[in-house]
C-alpha cells in the first residue's frame, strides 16, 4: 500500500512556504496517490465520531474516521474538539499526550496545541534566541459539534482547507417537547457503500428480520412506493407504511387515525424515517459511518412520544441491528473472495440511486458544475417484500 512520505522541513527558516507544502501537496502527487489508495469515501461532511457520554472533561479518547486517526476530547469549559492524532512535530499521537484546560500538551517535547484551534500555544525548547514563530504551527484540528448525543466532526479532505462555511450538523426530527430516546450502535466488517446499500435494501426484511414482532417470510406481498428526488438523496414519498408489521398496527389502534411515514436518504450517509399518526410520533436515524475501507459503523438514533418504555424498545432496536450485523460478516465473508455482484430494478433500484449520487456528487465537485440529480422525478418502485 502506498504511504505518504513524512515531510520534514527546517520550521525556523522558511516556515509558510513550509505550512503551505503540508496543506497543499502537490496535486499531481495527490492525484497519484488517490487513484492508488481511494478508499471511495465522501470527504465535507459531518460523521458521528464518538457517542457525547464517552467525551468526558480533561481526557483524552481516540477514534477513527475515513481512515484518518482522531483525538477527542472536552475542554475544562465543555467544548468537545477534534484534532488529528498526530503531533506535527514528530507525528506521535496526540493521544499520548494529557489535556490541560483547553490545551493538549504532547508527550514527546511538550508542545502545546489550543485543543479547538489547533494552534501551538508553546514550545518549551525555544530559547529567547529562537525565531520560531509559535502561532503559527498548528496541529491538524477539525470543525466538531456536538448533537443528538453525538460528538461529529466536519472531515475535510486531506489537504484541504476547512472551508470558510461550514454546513449545519444533521439533527434528528422530534415534534413535541417531551419525548423519549434511544441511541444504539454497531460494527460492520464491510465498506461503506455495502453498509449504506444494505441499509436500504427493502428485500431483505422478511428473510433477515423475521420475527413475531416485525414480519414473517409468509406475508410477503407486491408493494409499490412512490420515490422523489430532494437534495442529495431521495424520499420514499408519505403514505400508510406496511401492513404486516405489528408496531404500525399498534400505533394506527392506539390514536384511530392513519399513520404516515417519509423515509428519506441523503448523502453521504444518512437515512431518516418519521411516522406519524394523531399527536404521536416515532423518529429515527441511521448513519453509516466509514471507520476504514473495510469497517464501517452504524449509528442509530430515535426518538418519540409514544407511550412505549425505553426499555421495551431497546431489545427489539437491538435485535433488528444484531440480524442487519450478522449478515454482513456473511456477505464479507463472500466478498473476500471478489465475487461478480448484480443491482436489480426494483428491488435495488435505492442502492443505484445512491452509487449515481455519489459518483454525481463527485464529478460535480471535480468540474465546479452543480450536481445532477439521477431522478427526473418522482417514480413508482414495485417490489416484494
Ligand atoms: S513530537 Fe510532539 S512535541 Fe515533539
Ligand atoms: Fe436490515
Amino acid at each position: 500500500m502506498l504511504r505518504y512520505e513524512p515531510v520534514y522541513y527546517d520550521a525556523d527558516k522558511n516556515m509558510s512556504e513550509a505550512t503551505r507544502t503540508v496543506l497543499q501537496p502537490d496535486a499531481a502527487t495527490t492525484r497519484e496517490i488517490d487513484q492508488q489508495t481511494d478508499p471511495g469515501f465522501l470527504w465535507d461532511f459531518w460523521y458521528p465520531a464518538s457517542r457525547s457520554t464517552e467525551i468526558r472533561v480533561q481526557k483524552l479518547t481516540r477514534a477513527l474516521l475515513l481512515e484518518v486517526p482522531l483525538v477527542l476530547g472536552r475542554t475544562a469549559e465543555g467544548k468537545v474538539f477534534a484534532m488529528r492524532d498526530a503531533c506535527p512535530h514528530r507525528g506521535i499521537p496526540l493521544s499520548y499526550g494529557r489535556l490541560d484546560g483547553s490545551a493538549v500538551e504532547c508527550s514527546y517535547h511538550g508542545w502545546r496545541f489550543d485543543a479547538c484551534s489547533g494552534q501551538c500555544v508553546e514550545i518549551p525548547s525555544l530559547t529567547s534566541q529562537d525565531k520560531l514563530k509559535v502561532e503559527r504551527v498548528f496541529a491538524g484540528h477539525f470543525p466538531c459539534e456536538e448533537r443528538d448525543g453525538y460528538v461529529w466532526v466536519f472531515m475535510n479532505a486531506p489537504g484541504t482547507r476547512v472551508p470558510e462555511k461550514v454546513p449545519e450538523v444533521p439533527a434528528l426530527a422530534v415534534f413535541s417537547e417531551k419525548y423519549k430516546t434511544i441511541h444504539l450502535s454497531c460494527e460492520l466488517p464491510s465498506h461503506i457503500d455495502h453498509g449504506i446499500i444494505g441499509l436500504m435494501d427493502p428485500a431483505h426484511g422478511p428473510f433477515v428480520h423475521q420475527s413475531w414482532f416485525w414480519r414473517k417470510r409468509a406475508s410477503i406481498h407486491e408493494k409499490a412506493k412512490q420515490f422523489e428526488p430532494i437534495p442529495n438523496g431521495f424520499r420514499m414519498s408519505p403514505h400508510s407504511p406496511s401492513t404486516n408489521s405489528a408496531p404500525y398496527k399498534l400505533l394506527k389502534k392506539m390514536t384511530g387515525e392513519p399513520v404516515t411515514t417519509v423515509i428519506d436518504f441523503v448523502l453521504p450517509n444518512l437515512r431518516t424515517e418519521i411516522d406519524r399518526s394523531g399527536k404521536m410520533w416515532f423518529s429515527s436515524r441511521a448513519t453509516v459511518t466509514p471507520v476504514r475501507r473495510d469497517l464501517c459503523r452504524i449509528d442509530f438514533v430515535a426518538a418519540w412520544n409514544l407511550p412505549f418504555p425505553v426499555f421495551l424498545f431497546r431489545p427489539f432496536a437491538k435485535t433488528f441491528l444484531r440480524q442487519d450485523q450478522e449478515t454482513m460478516i456473511q456477505q464479507a465473508e463472500g466478498l473476500k473472495h471478489n465475487p461478480r455482484l448484480m443491482l436489480i430494478d426494483d428491488a435495488d433500484r435505492q442502492a443505484k440511486w445512491y452509487f449515481a449520487l455519489k459518483a454525481n456528487l463527485l464529478e460535480s465537485r471535480r468540474t465546479g458544475t452543480p450536481m445532477v440529480h439521477p431522478m427526473d422525478g418522482p417514480v413508482t418502485l414495485r417490489w416484494r417484500s
